[in-house]
């Protein structure tokens, strides 16, 4: 008989109880797993009762990028533990897309959550979302180049499987990253429009991996910096300005198809997937501060208070950049060196990418300088498009500002079909 809920020992859910709760419970649809279940995994359910939207979790594509950027975010690296096997590794992925299939619906991690169960047993959730809706919970998945090989390790047998893309991003100018907030063999973004829900996801994900994978590092971010949809309004991030004026738009499919979306490549089970890149970058806002504003106007090459370009007479954000008209001065209403002119496709190849980013404060320095950036996170379809960007922003004159202090690139495969797993396609 397979073991219940009530038989979880004291740490928590254990590998086996969670494995035997989903296959008692319906990781198998419709059979018996009661009406929350099929929710769940059919997303057809509105969870938490009014004020929360709900995105499904099983589709074509992983929820989480083209879907509406939510204001919140919980982002964690986790390492696979060692001697762990190949077969720990699906178990963790199928564990993980259950809970996060029922979590995004506004459930509790399985049917037997913070209350109800064993009072002899650690509840199976955690409680801190009960009663709170969905609030557009979305959680997202990815693997890093060291899950495929670790110090020439093939740990999973997946190691023929591993694009050849995937491989840790080459160091740039001004980087000086910290393995605190690096790489990691596997990413969990959870993004909601309150921050209880998309920690809630987080905790319960790494309490499911007990014994299998830990968190390496994790991220908090308040305050989206980008627009992903034509109805959301423009942002600002810390330096004051608008940004994410000029991002891939979820409603703007070809562009998504272009330039997000996996199409070719040499591994068959990531089409339809995508690359993340994070990037936090440590940005020294009181330096900003003292800054004149024309001077701020320039580094970033749009004004400030409109976010227009500052090409644009007449103020309108949305105006396209013109690099080429020059002032009275002679030299470009835009600045050759400001932000927007050397990350614009137009100086890269056409190159664009689905920015996905937050504001973080990690509390202060022992200066009482706010330790404060962007937690920059972009989609695209070829890991060398952030990297030509990158190398391209070299020159930014926002660098002066900007230190990157962690780094990391993941596959992010495609969605799970209803009933199996995000990453089933990694191991077919
Ligand atoms: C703390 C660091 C950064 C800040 C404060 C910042 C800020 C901005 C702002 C204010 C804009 C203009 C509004 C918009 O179109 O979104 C912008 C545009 C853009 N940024 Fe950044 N950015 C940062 C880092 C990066 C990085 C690391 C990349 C990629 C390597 C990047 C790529 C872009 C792109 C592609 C655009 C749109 C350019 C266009 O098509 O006009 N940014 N950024």
């Amino acid at each position: 008989m397979p073991p219940t809920v009530g038989d979880s020992p004291s740490r928590g859910l254990s590998r086996r109880a969670l494995f035997g709760l989903a296959g008692a419970a319906g990781l198998v649809l419709g059979a018996g797993g009661g009406s929350a279940v099929t929710a769940a995994v059919t997303g057809s359910r509105t969870a938490g009762g009014a004020g929360g939207g709900v995105h499904p979790f099983y589709g074509e594509h992983q929820s989480g990028i083209a879907t509406e950027v939510q204001e919140h975010l919980h982002f964690a690296s986790f390492d696979m533990m060692a001697r762990t096997s190949r077969d720990d590794l699906i178990e963790l992925l199928q564990d993980w897309s259950y809970a996060a299939a029922r979590m995004t619906q506004g459930l509790e991690v399985s049917a037997k959550g913070a209350v109800g169960g064993s009072p002899q047993a650690p509840p199976d959730d955690t409680g801190e979302a009960l009663g709170l809706p969905a609030s557009a919970l979305t959680i997202t998945f990815g693997f890093g180049p060291t899950l495929f090989t670790k110090d020439g390790e093939d740990r999973f047998g997946i190691a023929a499987r591993q694009p050849t893309a995937l491989k840790r991003l080459p160091a740039f100018l001004r980087d000086d990253l910290i393995p605190e907030a690096s790489d990691g063999d596997l990413f969990i973004q959870a993004c909601a429009d309150d921050p209880q829900v998309a920690v809630h996801a987080i905790r319960n994900l790494s309490r499911i991996a007990f014994g299998r994978a830990s968190i390496r590092w994790s991220q908090l971010g308040f305050g989206r910096t980008s627009k992903t949809t034509v109805d959301q309004s423009t942002p600002r991030n810390l330096f004051g300005f608008k940004d994410g004026t000029a991002n891939i738009l979820a409603e703007d499919t070809s562009a998504l198809a272009e330039h997000v979306w996996v199409k070719g490549g040499d591994q068959p089970w990531l089409v339809g997937g995508s690359y993340l890149v994070a990037r936090k970058i440590s940005m020294t806002i009181e330096t900003w501060d003292r800054v004149r504003l024309a001077e701020q106007d320039r580094v970033v090459g749009r004004a400030k208070g409109s976010g227009a370009p500052l090409s644009a007479p007449d103020g309108a954000e949305t105006a396209e950049p013109d690099f080429a008209t020059t002032g009275e001065d002679g030299k470009p209403l835009i600045d050759e060196v400001s932000h927007v002119r050397l990350a614009h496709p137009d100086l890269n190849g056409g190159i664009r990418m689905l920015r996905r980013g937050y504001n973080y404060v990690d509390g202060n320095d022992a200066l009482g300088k706010l330790s404060a950036g962007l937690f920059f996170l972009a989609f695209q379809h070829l890991p060398e498009d952030f990297i030509t960007v990158q190398r391209s922003l070299a020159k930014d004159a926002m660098g002066e500002y900007l230190v990157h202090i962690g780094s990391g690139l993941w596959a992010v495969p495609p969605g799970a079909a209803e009933g199996s797993y995000v990453g089933a396609g990694l191991f077919a």
